[in-house]
């Protein structure tokens, strides 16, 4: 009988042992494995990196509570309406899965901590435990941060620096032309990887294979194929430091930089380029007759459109391109990369429909890199010392590799 007022006691202290042990045992049983699981959560689906479910989890059931609820990430009123079972919850209503994480375990994780957060909030235990002075940081990464990492955001450069030099690698790797077809008999499936389903599709085949290489960004056969450093049935596509070279190396250098986590405060994130987009064109244009001079260099050719109301040449270029010049032909063709700026009448009717220029007079002004510059620096520029002259040309800008519009080559001058 001496002991009974002990037990009481010991009761009044700890109100509710069975439920304390279940946000525990549902903690160790089935939130545990996530934070332990080597396999990414479902955030990989649309964030490349910066976020993972197990950023939210520390090792400690307490600790990961106390840290979810002061953060504002659990509602204790309402634990279904909780911030982080949205997070998870968002891949459900996904119009546009990429495959990447099987609904099951998107599911798994959503009802783990569904479970969770309402044994913790019937737990007094829990649910009251007063915030804690220093309270133990997550491993979460601030918002900018996750911004720049989502995958949505990365689709815009990958469009203007992947997918619009698509032209640069004629049809031979594009899923279902004739070409690639042909190709995919011979060498594989592997061959079709511009995606018939769009830029997206084929942002999520790059990212998840092994042609880009984000440890070793220059070693990526994305680049080493197309310049001829490692064998390509397709030859010789990239001179080095060329347009398409630049544009693609520059995705994979991000890919990498936020793979590798280089991004973890906001002032480490790189400045947003504020350069035209690129919309990629099988629109060719012709120099022939080139001076021996340019023979083999890298040719770049910038056009511009005549302006009929101000009467002037516009002051930036609607489209470029670069190529090796064919000395023994003296010849240089190319397709065109039209360009645009961000959010102007062009970008939009370009993303919209087919990107085309209309007919008209353009002044087509040419750069040969006489120092091999781009050799050198993959990110030179050429500028006025690598200016050779203009030529205007007049086309209706007709598609294809059998209409090309030509300039004489003896015409450019200064
Ligand atoms: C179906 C795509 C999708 C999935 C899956 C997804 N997110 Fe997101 N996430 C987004 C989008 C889109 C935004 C930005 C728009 C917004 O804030 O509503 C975002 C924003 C965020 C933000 C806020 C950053 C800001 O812009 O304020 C965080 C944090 C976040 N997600 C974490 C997660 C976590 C953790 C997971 C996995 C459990 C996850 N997300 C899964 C699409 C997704
Ligand atoms: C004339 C057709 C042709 C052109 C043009 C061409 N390729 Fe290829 N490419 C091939 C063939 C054929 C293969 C398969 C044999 C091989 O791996 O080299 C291939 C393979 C590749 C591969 C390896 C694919 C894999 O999964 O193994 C990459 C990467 C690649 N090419 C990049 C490019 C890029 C980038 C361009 C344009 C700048 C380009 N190619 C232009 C024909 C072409």
């Amino acid at each position: 009988m001496r002991r009974l007022p002990l037990i009481v006691f010991g009761l009044l202290l700890c109100p509710s042992p069975a439920r304390a042990d279940d946000a525990g045992k549902v903690f160790e049983e089935r939130i545990a494995p996530i934070f332990k699981s080597p396999n990414p959560s479902s955030c990989v689906e649309c964030h490349l990196a910066a976020v993972d479910l197990k950023d939210y989890i520390l090792p400690s059931p307490k600790d990961t509570f106390l840290a979810l609820r002061d953060q504002g990430l659990i509602d204790l009123k309402t634990p279904e309406d909780s911030k982080i079972l949205q997070l998870i919850n968002r891949g459900t209503n996904n119009p546009k899965p990429s495959g990447l994480i099987p609904a099951k375990q998107r599911q798994a994780e959503y009802d783990a901590f569904a479970a969770w957060i309402k044994a913790c909030a019937a737990d007094p235990a829990y649910r009251d435990a007063p915030k804690p002075e220093k309270a133990l940081p997550l491993g979460t990464k601030p918002v900018e941060v996750v911004r720049y990492a989502r995958k949505d955001r990365m689709i815009e450069s990958f469009e203007s620096n992947v997918w619009a030099m698509r032209f640069r690698c004629m049809n031979c790797h594009t899923e279902g032309t004739p070409q690639n077809d042909k190709l995919v008999k011979e060498s594989g499936e592997r061959v079709g990887w511009f995606k018939k389903a769009g830029p997206a599709a084929t942002m999520e085949y790059l990212l998840s294979g092994k042609l880009i290489d984000a440890a070793n960004p220059e070693k990526s056969l994305l680049l080493t194929k197309p310049l001829g450093t490692v064998k390509h049935g397709g030859g010789i596509k990239f001179a080095p430091g060329d347009q398409g070279y630049k544009a693609m190396r520059a995705w994979i250098d991000e890919v990498a930089a936020i793979r590798s986590g280089t991004y973890a405060r906001a002032e480490d994130l790189p400045t947003k380029e504020s350069g035209p987009k690129r919309f990629g064109t099988d629109l060719w244009l012709k120099l022939d007759k080139t001076p021996d001079a340019w023979g083999d260099k890298l040719l770049q050719v910038d056009v511009f459109v005549w302006d009929d109301k101000a009467a002037v040449w516009e002051k930036e270029p609607v489209a470029t391109s670069d190529r090796v010049v064919w000395g023994k032909g003296k010849l240089w063709q190319h397709n065109l990369t039209l360009l645009a700026a961000p959010g102007s009448e062009r970008a939009k009717s370009w993303a919209a429909g087919k990107p085309t220029l209309p007919t008209g007079k353009y002044l087509v002004k040419v750069y040969l890199d006489v120092g091999e510059r781009a050799k050198a620096d993959w990110k030179a520029k050429l500028g006025p010392d690598e200016f050779v002259g203009s030529v205007e040309v007049q086309s209706r800008w007709p598609e294809g590799y059998n209409a090309m519009t030509t300039a004489d080559g003896t015409r450019v001058r200064k």
